[in-house]
């Protein structure tokens, strides 16, 4: 197995300013994390350019929060992998569920993202989960298959990293208990059918709740969205530690 993944997605938070006091509240707590490791952030668009010179030598790497399936066109509001690449960006969110659900992103717009992504050289970071309601319904096995099986069709799942995060989880405090969320992430890897994909848990991951989460067997990274804008807690989260028994 390879690196872990632990991810920061800061939503729409972070000014310019704000991205560049984090870097500097957060570089030092990070300096000698362990190598079997990698840490990025995902900042809004307008602080890429900012917190890429902040972080620059650091290791800690960037990635954008949505990236379009076009290379260039008239799509308002939208981003291209060439122009997050030029900042250095590394990976892309795609598929999370706040554009699935107030833009009404489809699972097919999600794949050309996510292909398109991977064909310009970012690690996609697809992200799948069930509402509360799908899972209240026992539709959850059946949905995140779904996500994960469109998704991924035409990727390299070696270039790839999926997220599962359910939406019930997400901004709520409520996290799905370790065991379940690694019973779901080790059926991902499956779905993916390719035994090294890393797969990520996201959902109310806390500096408290990080070191359990690590420890599971299929959990191979997180997606934080609240507790990575809090330059402590996200060092610490970065700085997660998995008792050698587990
Ligand atoms: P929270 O960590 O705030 O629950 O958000 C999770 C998330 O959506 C990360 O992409």
């Amino acid at each position: 197995m390879g690196k872990s993944v632990i991810a920061g997605n800061w939503k729409m938070h972070m000014t310019c300013a704000e991205a560049q006091a984090f870097a500097s509240a957060f570089l030092p707590l990070v300096a000698s994390l362990p190598s079997d490791r990698e840490v990025l952030l995902a900042p809004p668009f307008t602080a890429i350019a900012t917190l890429a010179q902040a972080l620059a030598g650091s290791g800690i790497q960037i990635g954008g929060q949505n990236v379009h399936w076009d290379r260039s066109g008239a799509y308002t509001g939208m981003i291209s992998a060439a122009m997050l690449q030029e900042h250095g960006v590394t990976h892309a969110i795609v598929g999370h569920s706040e554009p699935r659900k107030y833009y009404s992103e489809t699972d097919e717009q999600i794949n050309l993202r996510a292909r398109t992504a991977q064909k310009a050289g970012l690690i996609p970071i697809l992200c799948v989960g069930e509402s509360d309601s799908q899972r209240e319904g026992g539709e959850a096995e059946r949905v995140i298959r779904r996500q994960v099986e469109q998704g991924i069709d035409g990727l390299d799942p070696a270039l790839l990293v999926v997220a599962y995060e359910p939406i019930w989880a997400i901004g709520t405090g409520k996290t799905c208990g370790a065991a379940e969320a690694n019973r779901i992430c080790g059926l991902i890897r499956s779905w993916v059918g390719y035994a090294d994909v890393v797969v990520q848990y996201g959902g109310s991951v806390k500096a408290d709740n990080i070191d359990l989460l690590m420890a599971q067997s299929d959990i191979n990274g997180v997606l934080v969205g609240g507790a990575s804008l809090d330059p402590v807690g996200f060092a610490r989260i970065a700085n997660y530690q998995v008792p050698e028994s587990a």
